[in-house]
C-alpha cells in the first residue's frame, strides 16, 4: 500500500512541486491549501492529486482536515509542513496582525499539523516530517522580523520534535530554501530582488523542483538515520 503524504500549501509554488514529486515516487498525496480555490482546482485537474482546503493556523481545522484525508486515503505517515505566507514590512511599520498572522500560519501551522499526525505515526512506529524553513530564518532579512522569527522557530521546532520522535521511528527534518522562483519571491520589489540575487553565488533563483528533490530524499525509507537536520538549498547564499 502506498504511504499517504500530506503537503500543506501543496497546490502552489514549492508545495506544488513537492506534491507532484511525491506522487511520482508512489505516495498517495493530499495537498492542503488555504485560499486560492481556482488554482487548487486547476492543480487537482492537472495532477490528479486531491486538494483539501483549510487554514493551518486553526487547530480544529487541522484536526478536521486530517480526519477527512485519513477517511479518503488512509493513515498519514508523511507530513510536509510547507504552508507559509509573508507580510513584509519594517518592524516600525508592522502591525500586530501582520506579526501574528505570519507566526500563527508559518510556525503555528507546523505545530497544529504535527500534533494531529504524530500520534498515528507513533502508533505505527514509522513517520517522516519535513518542515520547510528558510534562509531568512537562518540569516534574518530586513523587513521580515515576523517571517524570520517564524522560520527560525521552525528550525528549533524541528530539532526538538526530532528528539521526541526518534524512539518511535519518526524522523523530523527541515529544509531551508533560499530564494526560489515562486509567486512569493516575485512579490519582492524588482530592485530589491536584483540585489539579493546578485549575492547568490550560483547567480540565479532556485527552482521549486530543487527543493522537492530534497524532500523526497528526506522522506525515503533509507533516510532513517537522518533526523533533526536542516538541509540548506540556497545556491550558496548562506553557508550555515
Ligand atoms: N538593508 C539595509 N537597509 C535597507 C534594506 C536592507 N536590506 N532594505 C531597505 N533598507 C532601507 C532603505 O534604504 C530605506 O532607508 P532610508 O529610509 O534611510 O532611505 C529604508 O530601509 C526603508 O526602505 P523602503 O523605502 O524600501 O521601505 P519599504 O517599507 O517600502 O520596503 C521592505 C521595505 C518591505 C523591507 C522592502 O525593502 C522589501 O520587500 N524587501 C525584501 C524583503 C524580502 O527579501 N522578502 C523575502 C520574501 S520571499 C521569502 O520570504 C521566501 C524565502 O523564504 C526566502
Amino acid at each position: 500500500m502506498a504511504r499517504v503524504a500530506v503537503v500543506t500549501g501543496g497546490t502552489r509554488g514549492i508545495g506544488q512541486a513537492i506534491s507532484v514529486a511525491l506522487k511520482e515516487r508512489g505516495y498517495a498525496v493530499a495537498a492542503n491549501y488555504g485560499g486560492d480555490d481556482a488554482k487548487a482546482k486547476s492543480f487537482a485537474d492537472a495532477t490528479g492529486i486531491s486538494a483539501y482546503k483549510w487554514d493551518v493556523s486553526d487547530p480544529d481545522a487541522c484536526e478536521a482536515g486530517l480526519a477527512k484525508i485519513e477517511a479518503d486515503l488512509g493513515p498519514v505517515d508523511v507530513l510536509i509542513n510547507n504552508a507559509g505566507i509573508t507580510r513584509d514590512t519594517i518592524m516600525l511599520k508592522m502591525s500586530y496582525d501582520q506579526w501574528k498572522k505570519v507566526i500563527d500560519t508559518n510556525l503555528g501551522g507546523c505545530f497544529n499539523m504535527a500534533r494531529v499526525t504524530f500520534p498515528g505515526m507513533r502508533e505505527r512506529q514509522w513517520g517522516r516530517v519535513v518542515n520547510i524553513g528558510s534562509v531568512n530564518g537562518q540569516a534574518g532579512q530586513y523587513g521580515q522580523v515576523n517571517y524570520a522569527a517564524a522560520k527560525s522557530g521552525i528550525h528549533g521546532f524541528t530539532k526538538a520534535l526530532a528528539q521526541e520522535g526518534a524512539k518511535f521511528g519518526i524522523t523530523v527534518n527541515a529544509i531551508a530554501p533560499g530564494y526560489i522562483d515562486t509567486d512569493m519571491v516575485a512579490a519582492v520589489p524588482d530592485d530589491v530582488l536584483g540585489k539579493i540575487v546578485a549575492r547568490i553565488p550560483v547567480g540565479r533563483l532556485g527552482q521549486a523542483h530543487e527543493i522537492a528533490r530534497g524532500v523526497t530524499f528526506l522522506v525515503s525509507e533509507n533516510a532513517g538515520f537522518i533526523t533533526g537536520s536542516t538541509l540548506s538549498i540556497n545556491g550558496g547564499q548562506h553557508m550555515y
